[in-house]
C-alpha cells in the first residue's frame, strides 16, 4: 500500500546511549496516518530500538543481512536472527555495501528472496553513478538493477518492496537531484512497474528518494507526484534537521 515514508539511516553512527537519545528525541513527533516513519541503526542497536519504539509509530529496520539463514560466515547477520528480536524490515542495496562489499544485483536478488521468505518488508536501494549520469544512461542503468533484481517477484511479493532511488553521486556528497531530475527519473521507475506489471500495482508502490536530502530541500522533493518520501542519511542523525525533514513530508 503506497505510503509517505521517511527513513533514516544512520549507517555506522551512535553509540548505544546516543541511539537511545535521538529515538526519544523522535517518540514525541506526531504525524499523519498516511506516513510512515522509519529508522535503521547499527545491529548492536536494533534490539533496543524496537523496545524503546514499541509504544509509538516509529519502525525499526536492519540496514543489510545475509542471504543465508545460518553458518559459516563470520560477521554476518541474517534474517531469521533479526525476526528473532521482531525486526521485521530491512534496507537491501545501499550504494556503500555495492561499492565498498562487493554486493551485485545477482546477490541482492537472493538477498530479497530470503528477507521475503521471512515476511520482511525491503527498501530497495538503486541508482547509477555520476558517470553513468553524465553519460545519460541513467535510465538504463535503473531500468537493469530493478529488472534483475526485482522483476520476477509477484504482486504479492511487491507488497513488501519499498524503492529508494538514490543517485550514488548525491549521496553524502551535498549535491542532491533537483525535483525535476528525481519527479524524471521516479515517474520512469514507476512506467516500468506498469509495464511489467500493471498500472494497479505501480501506483502502489512507495518509491522514496535519497540523497542529501536536508531540511532545505526536502519540501520541494517531496512535493513531486512520484516522490513518495525520502532515505535520509547524514540529516537523519540529527534529531531537529530528521524532525523538520518527517515535517515537511
Ligand atoms: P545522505 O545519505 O542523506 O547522507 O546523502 C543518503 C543515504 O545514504 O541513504
Amino acid at each position: 500500500m503506497r505510503k509517505k515514508i521517511v527513513a533514516g539511516n544512520w549507517k555506522m553512527n551512535n553509540n548505544k546511549s546516543e541511539t537511545a537519545d535521538l529515538i526519544q528525541a523522535l517518540k514525541s513527533l506526531s504525524f499523519s496516518t498516511d506516513v510512515r516513519v522509519m529508522i535503521a541503526p547499527a545491529f548492536t542497536h536494533l534490539a533496543q530500538a524496537e523496545e524503546l519504539t514499541q509504544a509509538g509509530r516509529i519502525e525499526v529496520l536492519a540496514q543489510n543481512m545475509n542471504a543465508n539463514d545460518s553458518g559459516a560466515f563470520t560477521g554476518e547477520i541474517s534474517a531469521k536472527m533479526l525476526h528473532s528480536i521482531g525486526i521485521d524490515k530491512v534496507i537491501l542495496g545501499h550504494s556503500e555495501r555495492r561499492a565498498y562489499y562487493n554486493e551485485t544485483d545477482v546477490g541482492l536478488k537472493q538477498k530479497v528472496k530470503t528477507a521475503l521468505t521471512y515476511d520482511m518488508e525491503v527498501v530497495f536501494c538503486f541508482g547509477e553513478e555520476l558517470d553513468q549520469r553524465k553519460a545519460g544512461s541513467h535510465f538504463e542503468v535503473v531500468q537493469s538493477q530493478l529488472e534483475t533484481v526485482l522483476f520476477d517477484l509477484n504482486s504479492t511479493e511487491w507488497s513488501k518492496i519499498i524503492l529508494a532511488y538514490e543517485p550514488v553521486w548525491a549521496i553524502g556528497t551535498g549535491e542532491t537531484a533537483s525535483p525535476d531530475q528525481a519527479q524524471d527519473i521516479h515517474a520512469f521507475i514507476r512506467g516500468l512497474i506498469a509495464s511489467k506489471y500493471d498500472e494497479d500495482l505501480a501506483k502502489d508502490v512507495s518509491i522514496l528518494y535519497g540523497g542529501s536530502v536536508k531540511p532545505a530541500n526536502a519540501s520541494a522533493i517531496f512535493s513531486q507526484p512520484d516522490v513518495d518520501g525520502g532515505l535520509i542519511g547524514g540529516a537523519s542523525l540529527n534529531a531537529e534537521d530528521f524532525i523538520a525533514i518527517i515535517q515537511s513530508i
